[in-house]
């Protein structure tokens, strides 16, 4: 099975178990999130469920429906700053590495217009992580650097329009490089 025969869909109460599993697995390795392990339910609530969050899953289409990955939408900012999401990602160990989470990427960027918002924002991507590449391959600009954020290493800021937002708000560095 390929990552393109994956159902991408919001996550189903049902399948918040093993969305739980994946990110505490993800928490305990501290790969990508400051959180402190071991992941509490409360906390995965809070990040995944809370009020205004929006989770899509990757899972596969039998009657299993094992999920592979997910991601999370919410308001970064409150009010009049609201339109600007915040978006989190995360892949099960045993998928990585196949697609699965270059789709779930790819899918926020076209559903966060659709849910109101016109731009995508990072607020703590660690700077040795692989993801970066991804993320700036898919159009996000790294807009701000946070010192000794984790563990005494800097994080970056990244942002990105999406929808009908002007790229160009982004400044000349995201323009297209021409010969
Ligand atoms: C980041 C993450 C969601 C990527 O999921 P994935 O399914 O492995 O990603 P893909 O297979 O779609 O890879 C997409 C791209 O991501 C980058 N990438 C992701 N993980 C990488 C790794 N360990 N090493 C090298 N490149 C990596 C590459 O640019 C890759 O592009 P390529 O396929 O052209 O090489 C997954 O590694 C994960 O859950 N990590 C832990 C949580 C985390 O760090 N989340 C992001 C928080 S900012």
């Amino acid at each position: 099975m390929t990552a393109r025969d994956l159902i991408v869909e919001p996550l189903r109460p049902q399948d918040d178990d093993q969305l739980f599993d994946i990110f505490s697995d993800v928490v305990e390795r501290r790969e990508g999130y400051p959180h402190e392990p071991p992941l509490t339910h409360d906390t995965f609530m809070s990040l995944w469920r809370g009020p205004g969050v929006v989770t899509v899953c990757a899972r596969t289409p039998d009657p299993d429906a094992t999920v592979l990955g997910a991601y999370y939408l919410k308001p970064n900012y409150a009010g009049r700053a609201a339109h600007i999401a915040n978006a989190g990602y995360v892949v099960a160990r045993a998928a990585r590495g196949a697609g699965v989470g270059r789709m779930l990427v790819e899918d926020s960027i076209q559903r966060a217009p659709l849910l109101g918002f016109d731009a995508i924002m990072f607020n703590l991507v660690f700077v040795s992580n692989p993801a970066r590449r991804l993320y700036e391959e898919l159009g996000w600009r790294e807009i701000g650097r946070v010192p000794g954020a984790v563990g005494g290493d800097d994080a970056l800021i990244y942002w990105r329009p999406v929808g009908g937002a002007d790229p160009s708000a982004a400044g000349p560095e995201t323009e297209p490089q021409r010969p």
